[in-house]
């Protein structure tokens, strides 16, 4: 039987809790593990337009008739292509990648906007969205300020998700608090912090009173908050297996307050020239 995984519902979006990540998985990693994630339970998949792997995910979804609507899928926003006409036409190539009429969350990638700022991008975005090429629309890597300035130009329950950096070691408490104020979703990427939380020993010692790993400790902490998503990526068959066996369990009080504690602001994606200023 596969675990049902729990949908989070904001602004009219609803999104399954858990996702697989597929940044730098190769075409022919993601048509080896895609099916296995699939099979397990997992359907909502992550992409960009800069990891190149669109057109494995079409496929194979293609491949496993899944009816469309059964399927999450988001795409990204490469920065090069946030010029408005050339938005449209990007997204456009991504849909014909991923063999589909429309992606579920389309996001802008980085906040990396050239001398006209970020209105006439937005304008274009939410353009994809009534053009019907995406059903709802995002943001991801935005600091606090940025994140304020696109709520307040788009308009409320407008964007539906952001997403960023989130893990045991990074505990984005202001940025938590403006989503959850703003109503969206906050989908964690890095939600494992890149493998280190997998040799935790607070979270093996937690994990041990659940029969569960550390990962697994990690990705239950994520998901249990409000409006949490988490999109842990692997290219193993036994670690998507895994990552998905998270909803049979619930962390005590004291456990999550432990894993807050485990926090130490630290933050592992910020590539020169598209990071903005983070918030502490
Ligand atoms: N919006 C953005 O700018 C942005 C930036 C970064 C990431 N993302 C998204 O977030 C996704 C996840 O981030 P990420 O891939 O960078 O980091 P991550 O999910 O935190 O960590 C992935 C690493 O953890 C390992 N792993 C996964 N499950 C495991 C398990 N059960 N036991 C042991 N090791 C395990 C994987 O190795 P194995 O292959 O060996 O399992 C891989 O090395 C990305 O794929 C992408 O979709 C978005």
């Amino acid at each position: 039987m596969t675990p049902d995984v729990p949908g989070i519902a904001s602004n009219g979006l609803n999104m399954p809790a858990l996702g697989l990540g597929t940044w730098e998985l190769s075409p022919d990693t993601v048509e080896a593990i895609l099916p296995v994630a699939l099979e397990a339970g997992y359907r909502h998949i992550d992409t960009a337009q800069i990891y190149r792997n669109e057109q494995a995910i079409g496929q194979v979804l293609e491949d496993s008739n899944l009816a469309r609507k059964e399927a999450f899928v988001t795409t990204k926003v490469w920065p090069d292509h946030y010029r408005p006409d050339e938005l449209l036409t990007s997204v456009e190539k991504s849909l014909e990648r991923l063999r589909t009429d429309y992606v579920d969350l389309l996001l802008l990638h980085w906040p990396a906007f050239s001398g006209n700022g970020m209105n006439p991008t937005l304008e274009a975005l939410m353009r994809a969205r009534s053009d019907g090429l995406a059903r709802h629309i995002g943001i991801s890597n935005f600091n606090i300020e940025q994140t304020e300035r696109a709520v307040a130009y788009c308009g409320p329950d407008v964007l539906a998700a952001s997403q960023v950096e989130y893990h045991v070691y990074l505990g984005q408490e202001r940025l938590r608090r403006v989503l959850a104020r703003n109503n969206l979703i906050l989908t964690a990427y890095m939600p494992l912090a890149k493998a280190r939380a997998v040799n935790d020993p607070v979270l093996w010692e937690i994990g041990a009173q659940y029969g569960k790993t550390a990962p697994q400790v990690a990705l239950r902490w994520l998901v249990e908050q409000d409006r949490v998503a988490a999109i842990p990526a692997t290219s193993n068959p036994h670690h998507a297996r895994a990552n998905i066996e998270i909803f049979n369990f619930s962390l005590s009080l004291d456990d999550q307050e432990r894993i807050a504690a485990l926090d130490k602001n630290l933050r592992l994606c910020q590539p020169e020239g598209l990071a903005p200023e983070w918030d502490d």
